[in-house]
């Protein structure tokens, strides 16, 4: 069934990315995989590479345009390109706010807006949008990386109700943390942390460390795997935790969630009330 299938995955130089671009060609899926420089990517058999930076509209529209002119259509649309931002929100200045935006929001839109005509043609497609648990949770000191999270969440709720009557369904695939270069990799706020240091501090080495024994990519992969061959379901939590956590969003009350996750990111006791 996946022979035919074309994919386009963004940000598939690393971690969940290239995980996913490595399974899904292994599992006979057409692979397009968008990333800032092809000249960098370990090269993986099976998947062909385009430039595509999600922050540029002619680099978006070029790279769709290419993968259209070679495989003829796009079934599946991975929106995996993402980066982070860590600090206080009170020290984020609105455009290192909006420089994560234009890349965890705006990348998928520039994406949809430029595969979906081709969908909607084919009168069939699927849209995947890697979001987070912290689409759904707050995340200190990653706010702007939870709120962009947040709203990717609300645009693809949205546009799946506005795309359902031409085939085309949108899915929200949530992992939780996993250990890729994501945190590596992230930007930190240029002013200093100031009053919020010592909070800060351990509130990063309690993510650090949730990371370094999280689950590996391939985990993410195999979960994007089953979306695309499973029954249809809006958001797809990635994980045992990421299930749970979910759930406990739902089902539990406010202020227990809230406990628990201020013990996750490293808050003492007595900062509860
Ligand atoms: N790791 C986690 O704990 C975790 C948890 C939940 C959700 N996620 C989400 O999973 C997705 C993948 O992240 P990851 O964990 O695999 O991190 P990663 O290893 O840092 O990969 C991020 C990818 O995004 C690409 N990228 C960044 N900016 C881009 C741009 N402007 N245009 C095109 N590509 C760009 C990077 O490309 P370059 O190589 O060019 O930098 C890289 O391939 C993200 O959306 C992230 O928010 C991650």
């Amino acid at each position: 069934m996946s022979q035919n299938k074309v994919v386009v995955i963004t940000g598939a130089s690393s971690g969940i990315g290239e995980a996913s671009a490595r399974l899904l060609a292994q599992n006979g899926f057409q692979v397009f995989g968008g990333v800032r420089n092809p000249q960098r990517v370990n090269a993986i058999p099976g998947v062909r590479y385009g430039t595509a930076d999600v922050t540029d509209d002619a680099s978006v529209s070029d790279f769709v345009q290419w993968v259209l002119s070679e495989a003829g259509k796009i079934d599946i649309l991975i929106n995996n390109a993402g980066v982070s931002l860590v600090g206080p929100v009170e020290n984020t200045s609105v455009s290192e706010a909006q420089t994560v935006f234009d890349t965890n929001l705006f990348g998928p839109l520039r994406m949809i807006r430029a595969v979906l005509p081709s969908m909607r043609a084919a009168r069939s497609g699927l849209i995947i949008n890697v979001s987070s648990v912290l689409g759904f949770l707050p995340a200190p000191f990653m706010g702007i990386y939870a709120s962009s999270k947040h709203a990717l969440e609300g645009l693809s709720e949205s546009l799946d109700h506005e795309i359902r009557e031409f085939n085309v369904r949108v899915v929200l695939l949530e992992p939780t943390f996993t250990n890729t270069k994501l945190d590596v990799n992230a930007a930190q706020t240029e002013m200093p942390l100031g009053v919020y240091a010592t909070q800060a501090d351990a509130t990063i080495k309690a993510v650090q460390a949730q990371i370094r024994t999280a689950p590996s990519p391939l985990a993410v992969a195999e979960k994007i795997l089953a979306v695309i061959n499973g029954p249809y379901r809006m958001r797809q939590p990635a994980g045992g935790q990421a299930t749970l956590l979910s759930r406990l969003r739902r089902f539990m009350p406010a202020n227990a969630v809230d406990s628990s996750l201020r013990k996750t990111f490293g808050f003492g006791k007595r900062s509860t009330s």
